[in-house]
């Protein structure tokens, strides 16, 4: 393993971690960048297909995009790339790819991925049911790269378990691992086992991080204390609260105002535009959703975000908002 190990520098300094976990269609670099912001320490990218880099733009494989995907800003250091597929050579020359071209600081191995259409190419969930298959694709990260690799697996994936699984690579130099504390059976919702990384912890030598259902501070906590993690990965719980960050990092509740919670999003918006232009603002507009529910009269606000086009139509839309509200808003 190389030197520029930052999970182990992470490790080194006792600092419990806290990552943004990857969210396909919404961990970009704008949303990175504000998260830095509030203090994630560790961000990743949105998981990106092996296979469209393998086959390159030739085959209509969309390796451009799939590059266009995994840029980043300096400042979103140490961003860590996630991929997924389930060709070990597959992995193997994407791995080479991302290692010179994009240069991140860690590359991660998806397992999780409940997606139909992902498993049905044996990649995500369905690769941590084949053991060997999945053993043959860590080996094949680990040949091609001198950054730390990491994996990010579930609680249990039909009849294979964490524990099962990280048993059966236990001893391969991987640098991190993401528990994500429900079964593929559960999906996304449903308590998350966070037990369950005291159970694997014997059997993997880096650093554990444990997620699923992280949504305040006090769920941060409880998380902590049961798995004894060196680490959370945040889902969900930052979508239209990055704030959640700063919530755990600096161990007391942050309540903020409609106001200060638009501006935000304003903030957002705009990065996003900066860096994407506004042809692309459809893909902001479930962030912006996010970001106002619970407000009062949110559904108006809701229907006109989720609709946008254009920076200024944002603009206007907050700040009819704001007037009409002007008597009720904190
Ligand atoms: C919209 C969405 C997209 C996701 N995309 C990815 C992904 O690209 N890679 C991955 O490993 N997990 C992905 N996940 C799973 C999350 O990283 C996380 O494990 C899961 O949401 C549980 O955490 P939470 O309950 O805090 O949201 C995704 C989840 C959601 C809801």
């Amino acid at each position: 393993m190389n030197s520029n190990n930052f999970w182990q520098e992470y490790k080194n300094k006792k600092q419990t971690i806290l990552a943004m976990a990857p969210l396909a269609g919404f961990t970009d670099s704008a949303f990175r960048l504000l998260l830095k912001d509030y203090g994630a320490d560790v961000v990743y990218s949105e998981m990106a297909s092996v296979a469209a880099l393998y086959y390159g733009d030739n085959q209509g494989g969309g390796a451009l995009e799939t590059k266009e995907l995994l840029k980043f800003k300096q400042k979103e250091r140490p961003y860590v790339v996630q991929i997924f597929g389930s060709t070990p050579k597959h992995f193997a020359q994407a791995t080479k790819i991302i290692t010179r071209q994009i240069k991140p600081d860690g590359i991660d191995i998806n397992f999780g991925c409940p997606v139909p259409k992902v498993m049905k190419q044996g990649a995500g969930s369905a690769l941590m049911m084949d053991l060997k298959r999945a053993r043959e694709v860590i080996e094949a990260v680990l040949e091609n790269t001198d950054l730390p690799v990491s994996i990010k697996i579930r609680a249990k994936v039909k009849n294979i378990s964490a524990l099962e699984f990280v048993k059966y690579i236990s001893d391969l130099p991987l640098a991190a691992l993401m528990l994500h504390g429900r079964s593929l059976q559960q999906g996304f919702s449903g308590d998350a086992n966070y037990a369950l990384v005291k159970e694997i912890r014997p059997f993997f030598s880096g650093l554990i991080l444990a997620n699923g259902g992280i949504n305040s501070l006090a769920q941060a906590r409880e998380a902590l204390k049961t798995s004894q993690a060196d680490g959370l990965g945040l889902g969900r719980g930052a979508l239209g609260r990055p704030w959640l960050f700063k919530e755990i990092k600096e161990g007391r509740e942050i309540s903020l105002a409609t106001r200060d919670i638009l501006e935000i999003a304003l903030k957002h918006a705009r990065t996003f535009v900066a860096l994407k232009g506004e042809k692309s603002l459809p893909d902001l507009r479930k962030h912006l959703a996010w970001y106002v529910q619970g407000f009062p009269r949110a559904s108006k606000l809701r229907a006109q975000l989720v609709s946008v086009n254009n920076l200024l139509e944002i603009e206007n839309i907050i700040n009819n908002y704001k007037q009409e509200n002007y008597d009720t808003l904190d």
